[in-house]
């Protein structure tokens, strides 16, 4: 199953990140592609705010994963520039913490990204247009699409 959401504005894409937020649970892993500037910490956000995270999110482009405290913990990754990093940092034990997971640019880490889980892909069309194609990979996660989009 896979379905294709038009969003015009940011706030479009604030309330799909709230909607999917609303189905949260433990261990979820969520995976985000698309282009610079497509909307991906946009979306992460979005979800966190309506986690409860008051902090500010900011890309963890340098340091790949960050985390915060909410109703549930998030760790936020950006592994644009994961090649750099010379140690292990353990992405896949992040999976099982029982926390949620967003990991911008996954497409990049296609071999660690776990086999049950949320794919989203953004596509820009316009200045604000943007098409998410979402994938669930799992039956919690296929739950989690049937009832929210
Ligand atoms: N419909 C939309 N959905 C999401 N973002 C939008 C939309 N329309 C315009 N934008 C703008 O696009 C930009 C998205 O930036 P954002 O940092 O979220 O992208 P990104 O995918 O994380 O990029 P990067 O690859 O650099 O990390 C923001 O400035 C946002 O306001
Ligand atoms: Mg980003």
């Amino acid at each position: 199953m896979n379905y294709k959401i038009t969003s015009n504005s940011d706030m479009d894409t604030i309330e799909l990140a709230q909607n999917i937020e609303s189905e949260k649970f433990a261990n979820m892993v969520i995976c985000l592609e698309g282009d610079l500037g497509s909307g991906k910490t946009l979306f992460t956000k979005a979800f966190a705010k309506s986690l409860g995270i008051e902090e500010n999110i900011t890309s963890p482009t340098f340091n790949i994963i960050k985390e915060y405290e909410g109703e549930m913990r998030l760790f936020h990754m950006d592994v644009y520039r994961l090649s750099e990093v010379k140690e292990d940092i353990g992405i896949s034990e992040y999976f099982k913490k029982g926390g949620i997971t967003i990991i911008e640019w996954a497409d990049l880490i296609e071999d660690i990204k776990p086999q049950n889980r949320l794919d989203i892909k953004i596509k820009i069309i316009g200045e604000n247009k943007r098409i998410f194609s979402i994938t669930p990979h799992g039956e919690e996660y296929e739950d989690l699409c049937e009832r929210v989009l």
